[in-house]
């Protein structure tokens, strides 16, 4: 993978990764810029956010690239187990209580996920 890692949302037209390479339902960090992105699989529907939790600032992906996601539905954070809603990032429980994930609006056409 390339790309200098980036603080900021991605552009438009960018391909965050490919459908079938996700669990459904299942989360895992994105193949472009080196997993800055998680996505977040439900059937057809992904959502996608920023690889950072407001907590403590850290990753929520495991080695390798896997996301948790409880029961298909809350992403959970292997730091400190915060918990957010994998519908639109907001914390539904632990440490980052009235915080949330910063989403990055994705569509998925041909079977790649695309930023908006
Ligand atoms: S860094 Fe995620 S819960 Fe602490």
């Amino acid at each position: 993978m390339t790309g200098m890692p980036v603080s900021g949302l991605p552009k438009a037209g960018t391909v965050l990764g490919h459908l079938d390479d996700l669990p459904d339902p299942g989360a895992r960090a994105s193949t472009w810029n080196d997993g800055a992105v998680i996505l977040v699989r439900r059937g057809q529907t992904v959502t996608a956010f920023l690889n950072t939790c407001p907590h403590a600032q850290r990753p929520l992906n495991l080695p390798g690239g896997k996301v948790m996601l409880h029961e298909g539905q809350f992403i959970v954070c292997p730091v400190h187990g915060a918990s957010f809603a994998a519908t639109d990032g907001v914390c539904v429980g632990g440490p980052a209580a009235g915080y949330g994930l910063t989403g990055v609006e994705v569509e998925v056409v041909g079977g790649e996920v695309r930023v908006v």
